[in-house]
């Protein structure tokens, strides 16, 4: 006779314990939340002294709460950077919403695979929704959407997918790229790498992406990029796609959309946008005419978990018409069966790479609904001020100076006071530094870029949190590491 086996309950909460875990948890949440304009953004972290605190061992048995409470505590408290703090002002990091990451909690409570409309109804339509109405933002017609990817790497390799799959022609997702004609990819020289990781990933090596040269102001110049079209055509090489980037990483300059547009629209290119960064502009009303032309994309990828401050992971890629995206991934499996009569919506692990897919709309879509888009359209338009405002500020200052006109919400500036003047290498090192210490000081934190082969300092505000006195605090900490840095330099060769 069949033993019954007996219940094993040990990871099946009760309510009250749940309630108790998050209660304190979310007590801990607004502790960190008071703290964090306090605390210093960074410190200097130590790789030995930071994995002996967090890495605990896995027990054999439960771990007390109040143990389990403090280790997430003394996490938050001090093993992390705070990029939600008003000074963190490097590479591209949204601040992370309030109620962005409350959805985390309910997204993870849910767990919506949301792989199938069957399994996650109300949270394939939500992110159905969400994709529709951004895709409508940047002018895209009716009937556009998208889906939710992890970042701006995985929604320009989607992107860049249908373009691949679309010059190639039949055949080539079953046989691959020997099926193909040789295709060649367009993007400026400043465009993330991830194009070229893009590339490499679809089977077109990375060689295939040729990087056109880029004016003055960091664009992407159309006159080279019809002359590299021209010149692929003669030798044989089917120009597949254009990735035009609306916001580089490194000045959030804008290449010519409408040039791009009209030369992708004469050789049958995809034109990919990667607004990764600068797309969610769009929602502001003075930033807005920058992207004209972007309307005419094939795809474009925006990353929500930038500047538009929800938390990391959540991505976008946005097509026109929806179907290209089945046409270039969806696949047979008979272990998804499912009756005619009860099909409805639509299978978003058909639409793209992921099979399984999270929930990652959800943060997004309640933080638009908490926030509505006026607030984002105001402090998206705010970020871009305090960013000219810096850059006002580094003008004034005689020891610092512009290194890249201010393009959407990003400020180049290095320290170049008269002793170094024309001393690019010594300048170089000096910057190299002040940046170092500023890492280390904890009342700002920037990254770098480098333009025209040289070392800059670069703010970009895509926080929430940020104010004027913030910009202000930056150059100051950086005038005073600078002074103290040249007067060590200054020391040391006297
Ligand atoms: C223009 C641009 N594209 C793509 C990416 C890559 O995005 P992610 O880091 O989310 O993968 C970035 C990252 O900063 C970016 O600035």
């Amino acid at each position: 006779m069949a033993r019954r086996p007996e219940p094993v309950r040990d990871l099946d909460w009760s309510p009250e314990r749940a309630r108790e875990l998050g209660g304190t948890l979310v007590e801990l949440w607004g502790e960190l939340l008071e703290r964090l304009p306090r605390q210093p953004v960074n410190r200097d972290f130590r790789l030995d002294e930071v994995r002996d605190a967090v890495a605990l061992g896995v027990p054999e048995q439960p771990m007390e709460p109040e143990l389990l409470v403090e280790h997430l505590r003394a996490l938050g408290l001090e093993q992390a950077v705070y990029v939600g703090h008003p000074g963190f002002l490097a590479y591209i990091c949204g601040a992370g919403t309030v109620p962005g990451a409350a959805a985390g909690l309910v997204a993870g409570a849910l767990n919506q695979n949301v792989g199938g409309w069957r399994l996650s109804p109300g949270a394939s339509e939500i992110e159905r929704a969400l994709t529709g109405w951004l895709a409508a933002r940047f002018g895209l017609p009716a009937g556009a959407g998208g889906l939710m990817v992890s970042g701006g790497a995985m929604a320009n390799f989607v992107g860049l997918k249908l373009a691949r799959d679309a010059a190639a022609g039949a055949g080539v997702r079953e046989r691959g790229m020997r099926a193909a004609p040789p295709l060649a990819v367009y993007a400026s020289a400043e465009s993330h790498i991830v194009v070229r990781r893009a590339a490499d990933m679809l089977g077109l090596g990375a060689e295939a992406v040729r990087l056109i040269q880029v004016d003055e102001r960091f664009r992407m110049r159309a006159d080279h990029l019809a002359a590299a079209i021209e010149d692929d055509l003669e030798a044989g090489v089917t120009p597949a796609a254009v990735v035009a980037t609306a916001g580089t990483t490194q000045t959030g300059s804008i290449d010519p959309l409408p040039d791009v547009a009209e030369l992708c629209s004469r050789h049958g290119a995809w034109m990919h946008v990667d607004a990764c960064y600068g797309g969610p502009a769009v929602l502001a009303d003075d930033l807005r005419p920058l992207f004209e032309g972007i309307e005419e994309a094939d795809s474009i990828a925006v990353d929500p978990h930038k500047w538009m401050y929800t938390d990391v992971p959540g991505s976008c890629l946005l097509v026109p018409r929806l179907d290209v995206l089945p046409a270039s991934f969806a696949g047979d499996a008979g272990y998804i069966w499912l009756a005619e009569e009860s099909r409805q919506g639509i299978d978003t692990g058909q639409l793209g790479p992921e099979f399984s897919r999270g929930f990652s709309a959800l943060k997004v879509w309640m933080s638009l609904l908490a926030h509505g888009r006026a607030a984002y359209a105001r402090r998206i338009s705010h970020d871009a001020e305090l960013a000219r405002y810096l850059g006002a500020l580094v003008e004034e200052h005689p020891d610092f100076e512009l290194t890249a006109p201010i393009g959407l919400s990003v400020c180049c500036f290095r320290y170049a006071p008269s002793e170094l003047e024309g001393d690019g290498e010594a300048l170089d090192r000096l910057n190299e530094r002040i940046m170092t210490a500023i890492h280390a000081d904890g009342r700002a934190y920037c990254s770098n870029a480098i333009l025209n082969d040289r070392f800059s300092l670069r703010a970009c505000v895509v926080n929430f949190r940020t104010e004027a006195e913030d910009v202000e605090t930056l150059l100051g900490v950086a005038a005073e590491h600078g002074a103290r840095l040249l007067e060590q330099a200054a020391k040391r060769t006297a």
